[in-house]
């Protein structure tokens, strides 16, 4: 329920000052932002921003620059305003503030949920002493298909993993309580379907059956709510015919209407504008109405609603009951946001200085970056390295320097303050001296003499690390790519090195799957390194000197080729399915190709030696309202210490809509010592196996289903198979 001081405040609003609480607009700080209130030629300074806020046009700013710059905005906003209504100041802090975290698909890797939760935390704490009071994260989107370049910001391809944590993330994002001055409003995003971009391309057309929409994209939005997420944001899109941004039926019926969400909703950016360039809406009014009318309850930076919502509201277009229902949304969470009480409780240039970048920021930093790396191959046990009496020639682009450390979309962090991978391997090793760095190529240009210089440093080592793959700015927003190779100057580099005949540790930077091909794929030792944040280059000699085990799994499937893409494990199967490992004629396959991945969602190798034994499944029978039990034994049959990540899988053998060849149902994470032994039990129920049936409901159906307990989705691990009876 609101205080009842905001349907008074309500009551004695005009219809300017109810259409400026539904206006969020790009703080002009740093400059002046160009926008349709503030067009070209007419200001857009941060003067005329604080007069906006006098007038009451603006309920808050995004990306703003700290919070001196909130303190004089709320200060504008307390002294001047008609009506004194706090601001809100939201921001994307994406993976981490000022002390950077993993890029989110990174750290999905890890599969490790309370890691999630606490990095989400440690960016609340920074990102509230600095004033704000809002991030535009968790990124929940489901992502297939690699060449979309937001694959990167979010959990990847599987339903599950997208789903825990998108709950670990609100969890630490909102902390105990909204009203904390520690504490930021989350924005689940991009309401809905925005991964499933025809070819990736981004902001392309998405045609999805509302089956699959309901079985796969739109459960991780859910889970937000689920776990208190009180905003959300509508995806560019059109899905099926009609834009996110002006679809009644997603924001109204399924989000308000069937789930009961109480929060709000804002547009990404124009996209309530652009739905005239979709050809949906006839011109920016047409556009402000069918966005508003839909559902998105605050327009970010078109400006639409301040210019057009009194006038439709005076013209009958819009009802005044929607005015008010939007506003009360908007105020209700500024109410749950402590606003009301204290607009300040979140600006305090005092605290902003103190919270950031301390020791346990920077830990926690290091420890999310090394629990993200996965490492897809070790032939030889070539890793860990030795740290001393070998040379080391760490060669390609991202070797060393200040550059492609923290990765795509952190506003607020910087290279310069973040650690390369040079820095962090001398300071690892016993004799830095005998440690080199050649870059050899640009990441997508060729060095003059850079491929020779390369070689020579390879010949002059005992070992080399090939750091290669993907500039920060190669994925995000609009980095969509044809194909997720290697860039093919790298890849010549790596041919070139690799024919030394050196033994060849690639380190990869990416920001989503790629298909490693030649001397890439042919390395006997390949770690999987994102873009790991402030703490990049310790974290990865941490990994590389062996210091900590690799633990992480892959949250994508990485194709054998770029044109398999859309490439997912939980793929259905097709009448004429190809066996394992052969290539047979007039099978699902393309050609040449196995129709599987090289390296599979789920896979990553530790230093241990991990061997699945002793499926049990008791009865193998479900009772309808029972639970199965299921477990396995894990034995670490290495030398070192290990963490696996033990993941539960099923198939459904025939049911009345068509089931994925395998589903992820469970995963644990395991420590064990060397030569150790432990159970791992999942409890599977009947819930477990529900899917959206041929009437769009969730169904479920007894039946037969396969079952595998399971290093990744490609690995038989140990399996059996179980009856779910209606009893
Ligand atoms: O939050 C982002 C969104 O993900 C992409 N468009 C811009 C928004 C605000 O910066």
């Amino acid at each position: 329920a609101l205080p009842a001081d905001v349907e008074t405040l309500i009551g004695q609003m005009t219809l300017e000052e109810k259409a400026g609480q539904l206006t969020l607009m790009a703080a002009a700080w740093a400059g002046g932002a160009a926008t349709a209130l503030n067009p070209p030629g007419k200001g857009g300074s941060f003067d005329d921003q604080l007069e906006q806020v006098r007038r009451g046009r603006l309920t808050g700013v995004f990306n703003g620059a700290g919070a001196e710059m909130a303190r004089r905005m709320q200060t504008a906003a307390m002294r001047h305003q008609r009506i004194k209504i706090p601001l809100i100041f939201a921001a994307d802090v994406i993976h981490g503030f000022r002390t950077v975290f993993p890029v989110p698909l990174g750290e999905a890797a890890s599969f490790d949920l309370d890691l999630a939760r606490r990095t989400a935390r440690a960016a609340a704490v920074e990102a509230s002493a600095a004033g704000i009071d809002w991030t535009f994260a968790p990124m929940v989107d489901i992502a297939r298909d690699s060449r979309w370049g937001r694959t990167v910001e979010g959990a990847g391809e599987d339903v599950l993993l997208g789903v825990r944590m998108a709950k670990a993330r609100v969890a630490g994002f909102q902390g105990k309580s909204l009203q904390d001055d520690d504490t930021v409003l989350s924005c689940a995003k991009h309401f809905a379907a925005y991964g499933a971009a025809e070819s990736g391309l981004d902001y392309n057309t998405v045609n999805l059956s509302e089956r699959v929409l309901r079985d796969v994209y739109l459960p991780p939005f859910k889970a937000a709510l689920e776990a208190g997420s009180l905003s959300m944001m509508a995806a560019f899109n059109e899905l099926s015919g009609i834009p996110a941004t002006g679809n009644h039926w997603l924001m109204d019926e399924v989000l308000h209407g069937e789930w009961g969400f109480e929060g709000l909703v804002v547009s990404d950016y124009t996209g309530d504008l652009e739905m005239v360039a979709h050809g949906y809406a006839k011109d920016a009014r047409d556009a402000a109405r069918i966005a508003f009318l839909a559902g998105v309850d605050m327009s970010m930076q078109s400006g639409l609603y301040i210019q057009y919502l009194p006038d439709l509201v005076r013209s009958g277009d819009v009802p005044m009951a929607r005015l008010d229902q939007a506003v009360r949304r908007v105020l209700a969470v500024k109410a749950k946001l402590g606003l009301f009480d204290d607009p300040f409780r979140r600006i305090d240039p005092k605290r902003e200085k103190t919270r950031i970048r301390t020791p346990q920021m920077l830990s926690l930093s290091r420890e999310a970056a090394r629990s993200s790396i996965v490492m897809l191959k070790n032939e030889g046990d070539l890793l860990p390295l030795p740290r001393s009496g070998k040379r080391i020639a760490l060669i390609g682009p991202f070797a060393s320097g200040k550059h492609d450390l923290i990765g795509p979309w952190n506003v607020y962090g910087t290279d310069d303050q973040a650690v390369d991978l040079a820095t962090g391997v001398k300071a690892a090793v016993k004799d830095p001296a005998l440690v080199t760095a050649t870059a050899g190529s640009d990441v997508e240009k060729p060095i003059d003499g850079g491929i020779e210089a390369a070689v020579a440093a390879a010949n002059a080592a005992d070992i080399v690390v090939l750091a290669i793959g993907e500039a920060q700015n190669m994925s995000g927003e609009a980095q969509a790519r044809t194909s997720i190779t290697i860039p093919a100057p790298q890849q010549e580099l790596a041919e070139a090195v690799a024919a030394t005949g050196k033994p060849m540790v690639i380190l990869l930077k990416n920001g989503r799957a790629l298909a490693l091909e030649g001397a890439v794929a042919d390395a006997p030792a390949i770690l999987v390194t994102w873009f790991l944040g402030s703490e990049s280059g310790p974290a990865t000699a941490d990994i590389l000197f062996g210091e900590y085990g690799p633990s992480a799994r892959l949250p994508v499937s990485f194709p054998f080729k770029s044109g398999q893409e859309p490439y997912y494990y939980a793929h259905k199967s097709t009448g004429r399915p190809n066996p394992p490992g052969e290539l047979q004629p007039y099978k699902a396959h393309f050609r040449g190709v196995p129709n599987k991945a090289r390296f599979a969602f789920g896979h990553g190798l530790t230093y241990g030696d991990m061997v699945y034994s002793a499926l049990d499944i008791g009865t193998g029978r479900l009772d309808w309202n029972g639970a199965l039990t299921v477990t396995a034994t894990v034995t670490n049959q290495g030398t070192r210490k290990a963490t696996e990540v033990v993941q539960l899988y099923i198939h459904d053998r025939a049911a009345s809509i068509t089931r994925p060849v395998r589903e992820l149902k469970g995963f644990s994470r395991v420590e064990l010592a060397p030569g150790a032994s432990q159970r791992v039990t999942f409890t599977l129920k009947r819930d477990d196996l529900e899917f959206i049936g041929p009437d769009n409901l969730p169904t479920v159906e007894p039946g037969s289903f396969d079952i595998w307990i399971a290093p990744s989705a490609q690995d038989d691990g140990v399996n059996g198979s179980f009856e779910l009876v209606r009893s």
